[in-house]
């Protein structure tokens, strides 16, 4: 983290768990222990169901609702999708982008250039995904095909509105496994991610720019993996459906930086 340049985030990515009716006892209980300082901005994604509990709960806190998807397109016969304007004024603040779980349903960089181009435009904060497979790790070409998907992904984002963007890395061979990539590991992508964007943008920009890790972060690992200095928070998974531990690691970004 570095607090002076940029903003810390940890958000929480439901995936498909929770009901509405859980969305909103899960929001209670997590109203009731969440610390009272300003340190870091919290977000949580849920299923597109529970967004008007979650929104509702949460009005008055500094917890941001966010979506897990969106569709590129402003509206049409796009059956079962969901436009951002939609989103916006379902009370949504966030939206994640090319989550690998949706990349592995057929989503392409492409696609993720159109929503994270739709989620600017109508003021949505999107949370655009990357990282490798463990085969990619193993055959050393990780760093190209992170870089690859941060310029695809990004095309077409203005100087303006890329500080807007939040990037958030996650292994594919660290999701939901339990296996989560070293502190060192997770450092060296997140600092190369920070590399391509101030090769896009600028310095100013690339120092300016939230990049989060995600893949088993849990409240055990959370403090030492947002000590480093290019990791400016966490997207949570397993560990966000439990009130007590997305707010552990809400407390490990409060921690002294550089
Ligand atoms: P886990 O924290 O359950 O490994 O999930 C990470 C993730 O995919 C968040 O988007």
């Amino acid at each position: 983290m570095n607090r002076k340049y940029r903003k810390t985030v940890i958000a929480g990515n439901w995936k498909m768990n929770k009901t509405p009716s859980e969305t909103k006892e899960f929001m209670t209980q997590l109203k009731s222990i969440m610390p009272k300082g300003r340190w870091c901005d919290v977000a949580l994604c849920v299923p597109a169901v529970c967004i008007p509990a979650a929104v509702r709960a949460m009005r008055e806190t500094r917890v941001g609702i966010g979506a897990e998807n969106c569709n590129a397109n402003a509206s049409g016969a796009y059956t079962g999708e969901i436009a951002t304007n939609m989103l916006v004024d379902a009370g949504c603040k966030y939206v994640i982008i090319g989550h690998s779980e949706r990349r592995a349903m057929g989503e392409t960089d492409a696609d993720v250039n159109a929503k994270v181009l739709a989620a600017l435009e109508a003021g949505l904060t999107p949370i655009m995904c990357c990282g490798e497979s463990l085969e990619q790790r193993e055959s050393g070409i990780t760093e190209e095909w992170i870089a690859m998907q941060i310029k695809l992904g990004l095309a077409g984002v203005s100087e303006e509105k890329i500080r807007k963007v939040i990037i958030a890395y996650e292994p594919i061979w660290a999701i939901g496994t339990g296996r989560t990539a070293t502190p060192e590991q997770a450092e060296e992508v997140c600092e190369g991610i920070r590399a391509v964007v101030r090769k896009l943008y600028s310095s100013k920009n690339a120092r300016a720019i939230s990049i989060l890790y995600g893949g088993s972060m849990n409240e055990k690992n959370a403090y030492e993996l947002l000590a480093q200095p290019d990791i400016d928070g966490g997207l949570i998974g397993g560990a966000s459906l439990v009130p007590e531990k997305f707010v552990q690691i809400i407390e490990a970004a409060n921690q002294p930086t550089v």
